[in-house]
């Protein structure tokens, strides 16, 4: 099989800390290059990761020696660099959230779709084992019924030059921490879900900084959601059945060598299932590989319009 040969757009902390490592662990992806605003910056990545280092996002997506991009830009960018990488030819693994409002989103799914280019939200939670070992106890009916979903995902105020402070590029807890919480209610309750109530909070910030969400299924399952970054650290979500409940303890962020405990709690009983350390990055760089190699595309379009209609609904809702 050919390598895929993959370029970075932009030197940000989570491809440094998380992505590009797990790139470089897998065999059958190739690091040509990465692109920052600044040749000084590109150039200590690049020794960092052994690869080419490239001034201006353009310049890298003029290269035909790349297939696909890793984009880990702020949200308020992603348009204008998706739209860009897309005429390039090129398939994108992009940063949540993919876009500013639902809109947006479909006009990047549109070209894509014309294209025949895949575009994939890198939320690499999804791809860790934990998630299908809850699944399976539900599925043996160790919970019953499933009535509630309640997740929470916050983390203490960031420095305040972070891009989340800032409305322009994309920032505010809805497109960050909340993106999370609204995408896993959809792996218990279904895609076919809609958000019934919501609220957020600025402070005296430009951007949301906390909020939440009451989320309602066709089926009469429903989600409650909590989030924001100027919060008591929270990263779990729980799913209460009419016989037992399932705790995820860190739901969105073990890291690859943490162990994640699943606890099953049911009448006068209580388990933790110590669940296998995995590198939930390198899994979604695997999926993305598949799907680019299997030319499957429309599960992951339909997957992006479907988080970015729940979160414009949620923005919505929240102002009504
Ligand atoms: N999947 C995950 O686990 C995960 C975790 C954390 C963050 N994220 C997402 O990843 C993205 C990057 O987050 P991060 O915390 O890594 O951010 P970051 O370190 O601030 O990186 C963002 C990068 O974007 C480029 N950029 C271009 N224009 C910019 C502007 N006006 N302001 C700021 N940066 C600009 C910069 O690269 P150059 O200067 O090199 O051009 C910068 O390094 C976000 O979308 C975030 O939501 C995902």
């Amino acid at each position: 099989m050919n390598k895929l040969k993959i370029g970075v757009l932009g030197c940000a902390n989570i491809a440094k800390r998380s992505v590009i490592p797990a790139i470089k662990s897998i065999a059958e992806y190739d690091l040509v290059a990465i692109a920052s605003r600044t040749q000084e910056k590109a150039t200590s990545f690049a020794l960092e990761f052994d690869c080419e280092a490239i001034e201006g996002y353009q310049n890298l997506l003029d290269r035909n020696d790349i297939d696909v991009i890793y984009m880990p830009l702020p949200t308020g960018l992603h348009e204008e660099w998706v739209m860009k990488a897309l005429d390039a030819g090129k398939h994108i693994l992009i940063e949540k959230s993919l876009a500013m409002n639902y809109d947006s989103a479909k006009r990047m799914v549109d070209l894509a779709r014309q294209k025949g280019l895949l575009i994939m939200e890198n939320f690499m939670f999804l791809y860790h084992g934990q998630h299908n070992f809850v699944k399976d106890l539900i599925a043996k009916g160790e919970i019953g019924e499933l009535r509630c979903f309640r997740s929470s995902f916050g983390f203490p105020p960031l420095n305040k030059d972070n891009f989340r402070y800032n409305a322009a590029a994309g920032g505010g807890a809805l497109l960050d921490a909340a993106a999370y919480t609204v995408r896993a209610s959809q792996l218990f309750l279904g895609s076919d879900v809609w958000i019934e109530g919501a609220t957020l909070n600025n402070l005296d910030a430009e951007v949301d900084l906390f909020g939440g969400a009451y989320l309602k299924s066709e089926s009469g399952m429903f989600a409650e959601v909590a989030f924001g970054f100027d919060n008591f650290y929270q990263c779990n979500y729980e799913i209460w059945g009419s016989k037992g409940k399932i705790i995820a303890q860190r739901a969105f962020t073990p890291g690859e060598n943490f162990t994640p405990t699943i606890t099953l709690e049911k009448q006068g009983e209580i388990f933790d299932y110590k669940v296998d350390a995995e590198n939930h990055f390198i899994n979604i760089l695997n999926e993305f590989k598949r799907c680019v190699l299997q030319k499957e595309v429309e599960a992951k379009y339909e997957e992006i319009l479907n988080q970015s209609r729940l979160l414009q609904e949620l923005r919505d809702k929240s102002k009504a």
